[in-house]
């Protein structure tokens, strides 16, 4: 296979890249130039193994035939309908097919182009419901400390990640945090820690503080992704489930991360026993393919929404011109029979004690200070050298040069294999880690 021409630093010029420190990069560019299975390939034919499935997308490994043809043949026999009081079959199908993977009543399904927009979305359907229910007065939203639901600005307003915000004004008003739960009785637990289920009464003081009646919703990950990976204290999640009902606020789940499988469950729902009202996803709904996110909803949300509507007026005036594109749909589609005839949730699930006790092995280092894994996901922290999170910027760049492709947050070296993983792919991800931390 040919490789494209290199690319000079004045070419990169006009490439504004988002979360990355563009200086650093447009001097030493670190590309990629194809990819196939666990693996990227770089212009010089490097191999880099994916310990972060890119962004924690490609649960099914890289290039699928079947994803990919599936999207060229969606483009060829329609590329594109306006989403708005028109229509295609594969949004209604991959709805339903959605819905065969969340629990309970969570079978109503609204497509978005991203985990930032169905974050959003997911604050209007709230608000929208207590309107229609007559309860316009919650308007409340509550989140956590450490959280993160995406860039735009109700999103940016729940996350709890200073760097995201400090730029950025004041965010929408009325949202209180909770503290987040990372504890340090907690260091260097596998699965959920014993401690901390107390800090989901953070909620209850909040509807003693403004008036529970006034809260529309609160929103976590089930397990925090991008600052770290934060597994739920044991009980803090049915906590915060029962304050939920003894208030009247909705419960939402951001399984942007979480969802498809990554906890070694359908979704963090599931891993952990507590059904949310409402549900965010994105990210593996394509395997990152296409561009797609998803918020789905109790059909009660649904069924009180559509149903104070005008009998022929819009009922819900939410929408992206891109909502269910039929090339996202196709590749949705696509992602479910892999999901399914490759039983993945149940291949995370067999592989990740393996995966633990090869991240938890790195706990040996001096320079690792914490590890938290859960399902197919662990983050490694790392003590801090001169400003926090230059050791985690180095280490990342270093991991890559050796061949390794992972996320950091910070001084958190965040790994997230694909799901088809298998237990040697975890024996070379191991030995990369474990390479770079003796240097330092
Ligand atoms: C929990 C969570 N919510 C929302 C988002 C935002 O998703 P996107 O980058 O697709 O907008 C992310 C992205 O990592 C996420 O982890």
């Amino acid at each position: 296979m040919g490789h494209a021409d290199p690319i000079v630093e004045s070419q990169m010029a006009p490439y504004w890249m988002p979360f990355t420190a563009n200086k650093e990069f447009k001097k030493e560019p670190r590309l990629i130039e194809r990819a196939e299975g666990v693996y990227f390939y770089t212009p010089d034919g490097r191999r880099i193994i994916d310990a972060s499935s890119g962004l924690f997308c490609v649960a099914a490994g890289h290039c699928r035939p079947e994803i990919s043809e599936a999207v060229y043949e969606q483009l060829k026999t329609l590329d594109y309908t306006a989403p708005f009081l028109r229509s295609h079959t594969k949004a209604f199908e991959l709805a339903g097919r959605v819905a065969e993977y969340t629990p309970e009543d969570l079978n109503r399904v609204f497509f978005v182009n991203s985990g930032s927009e169905s974050v959003d979305t997911a604050m209007k359907m709230a608000l929208m419901y207590h309107r229609v229910k007559g309860e316009p007065q919650r308007q409340i939203f509550i989140s956590r400390e450490r959280s993160y639901h995406g860039v735009n600005f109700g999103g940016l307003s729940l996350a709890g990640m200073v760097n995201n915000r400090r730029a950025f004004g004041l965010g929408l008003g009325g949202v209180y945090h909770m503290r987040h739960t990372l504890l340090p009785e907690n260091k260097f637990t596998r699965g959920q820690p014993e401690h901390g289920a107390e800090l989901a009464d953070d909620l209850q003081r909040f509807c003693e503080l403004y008036g529970g009646e006034n809260i529309a919703a609160v929103f976590v990950e089930p397990t925090a992704g991008s600052f770290g990976c934060l597994p739920p204290p044991k009980g803090y999640l049915n906590r915060l489930r029962e304050i939920c009902d003894a208030n009247g606020i909705l419960l939402v789940f951001d399984e942007v991360i979480c969802g498809w499988g990554r906890m070694g469950a359908n979704f963090g729902a599931q891993a952990f026993g507590v059904t949310p009202d409402i549900m965010t996803m994105a990210k593996a709904i394509t395997n990152g393919a296409q561009p797609m996110g998803a918020v789905v909803a109790r059909q009660g949300i649904y069924d009180a929404i559509t149903d104070a509507g005008p009998e022929r007026g819009v009922e819900f005036f939410h929408g992206y011109t891109y909502s269910g594109h039929p090339a996202a749909c196709a590749a949705g589609i696509a992602m479910m029979d892999i999901i399914a005839k490759e039983r993945l949730v149940d291949k995370a699930a067999a592989l990740a004690p393996a995966f633990a006790d090869a991240m938890h092995a790195l706990e040996e280092f001096d320079c690792v200070s914490d590890v938290r894994s859960i399902g197919l996901m662990a983050g490694i922290e790392l003590k801090p050298e001169g400003a926090p999170g230059a050791r985690g910027h180095a280490v990342q760049k270093a991991l890559f040069d050796r061949g390794l492709h992972q996320k950091n947050t910070g001084d958190v070296l965040l790994i997230a294999p694909p799901l088809i993983s298998t237990e040697e792919h975890i024996a070379e991800i191991s030995d990369h880690l474990k390479a770079v931390l003796s240097t330092l």
